[in-house]
């Protein structure tokens, strides 16, 4: 287990996960809507109006997930000023291969030696599950600086002939260092509200290539490897579950939603975003959206929009920034934290 002298003064107790790193990587080539209109029964209005993008990135087929994470991990640790962490965690509904986790990998991409290295699939949540894992690790002192990353290739589990899907993800990565540090202390992560329904699970869902129906996997269709979407069942239940924990996310945190500076919503749509931000009484001008350029990238998608919130100057030290995630499994969670001074998107 690692042992270091800043743990061993500082007691697990008085100890909790700071934020001081953050970065970000998009693969370069855009797919617009008009391209996407040359092969799918849909339209630029129709998806720019229903789901608020008009562009998202795709990696090209030789670019895998492990690749993107490389990329936002290796800016997030510039942005820390730091080359060496205890564990990588990394979020992903589209890992490199079944087996082994990406996470190994991606670590000793990075030059991070053998570090603990695993991944999450919580889908769209992943990252802040990512992110409550890694503040575990710090808070139970077993590491004292994590990098957690959020990477997709959502091209790769899409099925780009299925107009109900293909017009709404996109790939990304987004990434953190989180440090130990004092509770209190801007950056430091807030009390976690998540949770899980499992019955709804088949709301989304990939039908073969795991163990389930594995005995279709040389007669199923093409498409049964691709994601199968209830769209508006998704998104009525997505409202409904991250209003409800980012209400008590911020509560635990002390705070009304009047008091909210940021609220950094998953970007599975605009509609979503508008009608949490809503309910939640947060006005339109604190709601940080890249949904427009970079589509739906699941559990990329917070550590992008805060990456692009910071790099744009929507973060400023001190706003109470609320965070909340939905997606398959279904899951969703909530945290909050202070943005704290000195941290730089590296883009
Ligand atoms: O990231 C976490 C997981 N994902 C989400 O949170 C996504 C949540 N869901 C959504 O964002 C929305 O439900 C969608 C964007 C997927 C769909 O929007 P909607 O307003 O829920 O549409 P709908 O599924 O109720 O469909 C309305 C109509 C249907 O036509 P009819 O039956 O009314 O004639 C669909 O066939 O829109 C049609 N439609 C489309 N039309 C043009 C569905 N997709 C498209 C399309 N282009 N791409």
């Amino acid at each position: 287990m690692y042992q270091s002298e800043d743990r061993s003064k500082t007691p697990a107790a008085a100890t909790t996960a700071v934020l001081t790193g953050l970065g970000a990587w998009l693969p370069p080539r855009e797919v617009t809507n008009d391209e996407l209109c040359s092969h799918l029964d849909t339209s630029d209005t129709w998806i720019r109006e229903r789901i608020g993008i008009a562009v998202r990135r795709r990696a090209d087929p030789k670019t895998a997930t492990g690749d993107l994470a490389v990329e936002a991990g290796s800016r997030a640790l510039r942005s820390a000023g730091i080359s060496s962490v205890d564990a990588v965690v990394l979020a992903t509904t589209t890992p490199d291969h079944p087996c082994p986790a990406t996470a190994p990998d991606v670590a000793a991409r990075l030059g991070l030696g053998n570090v603990a290295a695993f991944d999450i699939s919580a889908g769209c949540s992943g990252f802040v599950y990512a992110s409550t894992v890694a503040a575990g690790l710090i808070r139970s002192g077993t590491a004292t600086r994590v990098l957690v990353v959020g990477a997709e290739t959502m091209s790769a589990i899409i099925d780009p002939e299925d107009r109900s899907t293909a017009p709404i993800f996109g790939d990304g990565a987004g990434a953190v260092v989180l440090e130990a540090g004092r509770p209190g202390q801007a950056g430091a992560l807030g009390e976690v509200v998540w949770g899980s329904d499992g019955e709804r699970g088949d709301a989304i869902v990939i039908p073969v290539g795991g163990s389930r129906n594995r005995d279709s996997r040389h007669s199923a269709p093409k498409a049964d490897f691709s994601v199968r979407m209830h769209g508006n069942e998704v998104l009525r239940h997505a409202i409904r579950r991250m209003v409800a924990a980012a209400t008590r996310a911020a509560s635990a945190a002390g705070w009304e939603p009047a008091d909210v500076d940021r609220l950094i919503v998953h970007q599975a749509n605009a509609r979503i975003s508008a009608g949490v931000a809503a309910a939640l009484g947060i006005p339109p001008e604190r709601v940080p959206s890249n949904i427009a350029e970079v589509g739906n990238t699941a559990a990329a998608s917070i550590p992008l929009l805060l990456a692009h919130a910071a790099a744009r100057g929507s973060l400023q030290p001190g706003h109470r920034v609320l965070v909340v995630a939905f997606g398959s499994g279904l899951a969703w969670a909530a945290t909050t934290l202070v943005w704290p001074a000195g941290v730089c998107a590296e883009l």
